[in-house]
């Protein structure tokens, strides 16, 4: 038996394993670490292959059949697409909640709408009357889909608020 056991010991004839704890500790050590880095870099790696296109929302949604919507009257809040769906006379229009300011989600009070982030205050059509909010808050195009129901279209936006009521009878 050799006197000091190392990774170089290759006496054939040593019933001595080849490889030590310290060299086994060692390649353990530097596998692990490989492995490491080939995850880390495998998932940037297939984040990168992921389009980016796909995450991006589509800007077109429905706010649901004619019908329904003449059942109700006032503003109506949706949180999944950030807008107020307002109705009224037989009429609809939609307008963003995101605030012009840093794209904070404006709350609805009697005066208007007022952000909760750093105080925009803007009135009951959306025109911005204070704090740091540039602009006024967009209306969106809205039509009647194939299957009837009403689509808004988010890439479409004016601010006109007379001309963004749709008449749905
Ligand atoms: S994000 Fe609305 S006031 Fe700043």
């Amino acid at each position: 038996m050799p006197k000091y056991r190392n990774s170089l010991n290759n006496d054939q004839d040593s019933n001595d394993p080849l490889i030590t704890r310290r060299s086994f500790l060692a390649l353990m050590g530097v596998g692990a670490c490989l492995v490491g880095v080939a995850q880390c870099t495998g998932a940037s790696f297939l984040g990168f292959l992921y389009p980016n296109a796909m995450k991006v929302p589509p800007s077109t949604f429905s706010i649901g059949r004619p019908e329904d919507l003449l059942l109700r009257e006032g503003k109506v809040f949706d949180p999944k697409q950030k807008v107020f769906v307002e109705s009224k006379e037989g009429k609809v229009r939609v307008q963003t909640a995101v605030c012009t300011h840093l794209g904070c989600t404006v709350n609805l009070v009697d005066t208007g709408y007022a952000c909760p982030c750093h105080g925009s205050t803007y009135d009951r059509v959306g025109r911005n009357t204070g704090g740091p909010a540039p602009l006024p808050l967009d209306f969106f195009e809205i039509y009647k889909g194939s299957s009837g129901e009403l689509m808004v279209d988010k890439s479409k936006p004016t601010l006109d608020y007379q001309a963004a009521w749709f008449k749905m009878t």
